[in-house]
């Protein structure tokens, strides 16, 4: 600003000199020489000022780069600050989840006074939930996946999801094929025989379940298919296959918010069956999306116990249990190798950090679901539209800790 001042005030003093010298000969040549030194003294000033402005905006600049650096570091700091808080808050919200729960469980003081029956019978339900886990972890169910072995092709029908399955109970061998991620109509075959003869219409049965499904989590088990009915976030239904009709119903609560693995955005709900029963598995939105499992009542579907447990959601594709643990098998948006790469066991004795990543065989593959069956311990899957099945090579845990 002020050298452009200057500037305005040496232009001005030219005008007047060459104004002053176009009137000819009458001129005062002290007035020229000091108008002349003015102009001298204002050149010399401008240059000053030129050299000034430069150095201000050489130091401006360094100032920046000094400012830009301490703005980096801040920044790290911050995210080192803000790491830290998030940690400390997930440990916080998983105390206040655990307080939660216990104050759901411990009546507060007036009403131990007010409703002492009350009380017993809280006691008495917490004693039966607690008596419930103990009855599943008691099992004497310790079998371990050490592998999955080989890979059979059975069949390729349907769509590119779906799933299917064999009803594991003893004296049946019915083979069920649900394809595609929500229909009403599934068919049944006798035994896997006729599952893999060539399909002349005549092998199958259809049957017409009253409502949709939602999914590829669905499976049959003793007779009753469990499914996530469309159309609700986490509705279960019960159907008695010999008539397709709805004999139970329940919400599970805390489902229905996100899919269970990344992968197969369709599915809610997956259910599973091992040695110990019924189980359902989905993703707790809340929770970090992590898998959640809840053992079910096959008989009444009522919860008889639920884990968290600290597998992610993210990039899954599938999962299944074996004894009471759960294997979680992730994959690539884009179709890969599978692996199982997190395991989650209620008995608390085998942990993922010490397990090996344990992979399918070699294939690229995309599993829209992966059932374990208990009875031929062989895993079912459908993959890309392709039935196979995975034989699997299980060990004792008892023979691994005895070691
Ligand atoms: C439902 O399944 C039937 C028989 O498998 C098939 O013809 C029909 O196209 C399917 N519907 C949808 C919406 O996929
Ligand atoms: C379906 O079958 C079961 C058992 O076979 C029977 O108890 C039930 O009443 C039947 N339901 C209908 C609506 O027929």
């Amino acid at each position: 600003m002020f050298c452009r001042g200057l500037l305005l005030l040496g232009v001005h003093l030219c005008v007047a000199v060459v104004s002053v010298q176009s009137q000819g000969s009458q001129q005062d040549n002290f007035i020229i020489q000091y108008l002349e030194r003015r102009l001298a003294q204002i050149e010399e000033r401008l240059t000053q000022c030129e050299q000034s402005s430069t150095m201000a905006t050489q130091k401006i600049y360094e100032l920046s780069l000094e400012v830009r650096s301490h703005m980096s570091t801040l920044s790290g700091f911050r995210s080192e600050v803000k790491t830290q808080v998030e940690s400390v808050s997930t440990r916080m919200e998983r105390v206040e989840r655990e307080m939660e729960y216990l104050e759901n469980k411990i009546p507060a003081q007036s009403d131990i006074e007010m409703e002492e029956a009350l009380l017993e019978q809280q006691i008495r339900d917490m004693e039966q939930e607690l008596k419930q886990k103990a009855k599943i972890m008691e099992n004497d169910c310790n079998t371990v996946l050490s592998q999955i072995k080989s890979l059979k092709i059975v069949k390729k029908a349907g769509d590119t999801s779906g799933s299917w399955f064999k009803d594991p109970s003893e004296g049946s061998n019915k083979v069920y094929l649900m394809s595609g991620i929500r229909n009403n109509t599934m068919r049944e075959y006798v035994s896997l025989k006729s599952f893999t003869e060539k399909d002349m219409g005549s092998a199958a049965k259809e049957l017409q379940l009253p409502f949709h499904w939602q999914g590829t989590g669905q499976l049959v088990y003793k007779g009753f298919l469990y499914m996530h009915k469309a159309d609700t976030p986490n509705q279960i239904l019960k159907v008695n296959l010999l008539n397709c009709t709805v004999v139970d119903s329940t919400l599970l609560p805390g489902a229905g918010q996100i899919p269970v693995y990344s992968l197969n955005p369709n599915t809610y709900m997956d259910f599973a069956v091992d040695e110990l029963g019924l189980w359902v598995i989905h993703a707790d939105s809340e929770y970090e999306g992590n898998l959640v499992i809840t053992k079910l009542d096959q008989v009444s579907l009522a919860v008889d116990f639920t884990w968290d447990t600290q597998c992610k959601s993210r990039d899954a594709e599938g999962a299944f249990l074996i004894c009471g643990t759960l294997y979680v098998v992730y994959n690539t948006r884009y179709g890969g190798r599978s692996t199982v790469q997190c395991l989650f066991d209620i008995h608390d004795t085998i942990h993922s950090n010490e397990s090996p990543v344990m992979f399918f065989p070699k294939r690229y593959t995309s599993h829209s679901s992966i059932h374990y069956n208990p009875k031929d311990k062989q895993l079912y899957a459908w993959d890309d539209g392709y039935q196979t099945i995975y034989k699997v090579e299980i060990h004792n845990n008892e023979e691994v800790t005895a070691q």
